[in-house]
């Protein structure tokens, strides 16, 4: 994106458009999912995915980390009790084990992702534990994607190097912001060289993806503050980069409404002015923007799936990979069958009381109909490359598509009239200035979405 498209982002556009809405990571959003006791709904899902041929892909949850970044909007569980983590390890064992069961046959598992909280604040004898309890009941495929989440502050060389062994090749560390009054107003303190010093570990080690992750739009942070962050990681040249909004939501989060002030967040225009100066700065600089918030170097797989138009969109972010039954073991974990999605327990004496007890129990979930199917495919196809053929989406789903989405016809003609978007009867095409905006047009395909119900949601900006 050029900086003179930049430019034309006008503050009354900022006003217009930044209000709540989702960032669609699944189609219901999790807050529309029917809440219950699922266990034989569940055990019933996973042993028609047992029946189906598709390769597993595995995430696991660790909710544990050592001290809370104020800002965070992760399930995690603050502790130094080393033995919580022994109880946890006890009852994912029996999760998995319980999954495998119902799953009837030995699945193929293409993909795992350990993400938290901290996975690194396992030690490595426990994180051994982990991949055993995974390795004893699928058939790991070769060259499968296995990615964790990492701390820089808190993870060591030795876990790096036995993690490797393990057979991952991935890593995505967290960073937010370098600037040390950003840091301190996160609770986050976290020095460039730590940063740059995991980094350095995990590629002599062989890691062949690195990934680092941004926020924008926290207190305190300025666009020359954050100017200077940028800088900073682009000397690291990670393979890919996250640079995530910050959802604010103190409604939800204790420490949002407790430690974060809300006078010291950057206001919606400077915060804009942040997002735009971030595409535009790795635009420069030699990545490829992936949807909203990646970017990636040219010759990762990301940008070639984004070139060859095989690029998706799941929980865990952009992905190649489609087709896999998505499976979410630990607490608050999440998995996706294609017509279903169903979600543990939050609560973490709950998971551990139910999984303990050996029973596999989401506390939540939902039964996609045609009609989810059909919106979840179109505003996954917006997401990820701003482009709809509508003859495609009517002959498939037999409809008719300016009278099947009525009302959103009416809110896509508006979006043309600003320039977000063209459209005309065979196509709707995000411009570039759409794609900085591509929340709020996928807003009006979602059928659940009422003015009240977006209000649990953060700002699009
Ligand atoms: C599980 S953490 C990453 C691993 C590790 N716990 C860490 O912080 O380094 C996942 C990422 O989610 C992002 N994140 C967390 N809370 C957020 C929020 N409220 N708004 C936007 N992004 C957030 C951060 O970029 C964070 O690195
Ligand atoms: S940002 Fe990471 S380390 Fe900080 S509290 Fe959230 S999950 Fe834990």
């Amino acid at each position: 994106m050029s900086s003179s498209l930049i430019n034309t982002v006008t503050p009354e556009m900022i006003k217009r458009y930044n209000r709540p809405g989702p960032r669609y990571t699944s189609y219901p959003t999790v807050p529309v999912w029917n809440h219950g006791q699922f266990s034989e709904k569940y055990a019933d899902s996973l042993y028609q995915e047992g029946l189906k041929d598709r390769p597993v892909s595995l995430y696991v949850h660790i909710p544990f980390c050592r001290q809370l970044c104020t800002f965070c909007g992760c399930n995690k569980y603050i502790t130094g009790n080393k033995q919580k983590a022994e109880e946890y390890l006890s009852a994912l064992d029996n999760e998995i084990a319980g999954v495998a069961k119902f799953l009837r046959s030995r699945k193929k598992l293409a993909q795992v992702h350990f993400g938290g909280g901290t996975p690194t604040y396992l030690n490595t004898d426990q994180l051994e534990r982990v991949v055993k309890m995974i390795v004893s009941r699928f058939d790991v495929i070769q060259d499968g994607e296995w990615a964790f989440e990492a701390d820089p502050r808190v993870t060591t060389n030795n876990q790096l190097e036995a993690l490797y062994k393990l057979g991952f090749r991935r890593v995505s560390f967290g960073v937010q912001d370098l600037n040390r009054d950003v840091q301190k107003a996160i609770n986050r303190n976290q020095t460039v060289k730590q940063s740059w010093q995991t980094l350095t570990n995990a590629r002599s080690l062989g890691y062949t993806s690195i990934n680092l992750d941004l926020v924008y739009g926290l207190p305190l942070q300025t666009h020359q503050s954050f100017c200077k962050t940028l800088e900073e990681v682009d000397k690291m040249r990670p393979d890919r980069l996250a640079v995530y909004s910050f959802a604010f939501l103190p409604g939800m989060f204790k420490s949002h409404k407790r430690a974060i002030k809300e006078k010291d967040l950057p206001s919606p225009e400077e915060k804009i002015q942040i997002y735009l100066e971030a595409i535009r700065f790795f635009s420069e600089s030699g990545y490829v923007m992936i949807g909203m918030d990646h970017y990636a170097l040219p010759e990762d797989e990301l940008a070639l799936a984004l070139k060859n138009r095989t690029l998706h969109r799941n929980f865990m972010g952009y992905t190649t990979l489609h087709n896999m039954a998505q499976i979410g073991v630990g607490v608050s974990a999440i998995s996706d069958f294609g017509d279903s999605y169903w979600q543990n327990s939050k609560d973490l004496d709950q998971y551990l009381g139910e999984s303990c007890n050996k029973k596999l129990n989401p506390r939540r979930g939902i039964q996609l109909d045609k009609e989810d199917l059909l919106r979840r495919e179109l505003i996954e196809t917006l997401m990820c490359h701003g482009e709809i053929s509508i003859p495609d989406f009517e002959t498939r789903y037999e409809i008719n598509f300016s009278k099947h989405f009525e009302k959103a016809w009416t809110q896509l003609e508006k979006f043309d009239q600003e320039g977000l978007l063209k459209l005309n009867s065979r196509k709707i095409d995000l411009t570039p200035i759409g794609m900085l905006f591509t929340r709020n047009i996928a807003m009006p395909f979602d059928r659940y979405l009422t003015e009240s119900s977006s209000m649990n949601f953060s700002k699009t900006v």
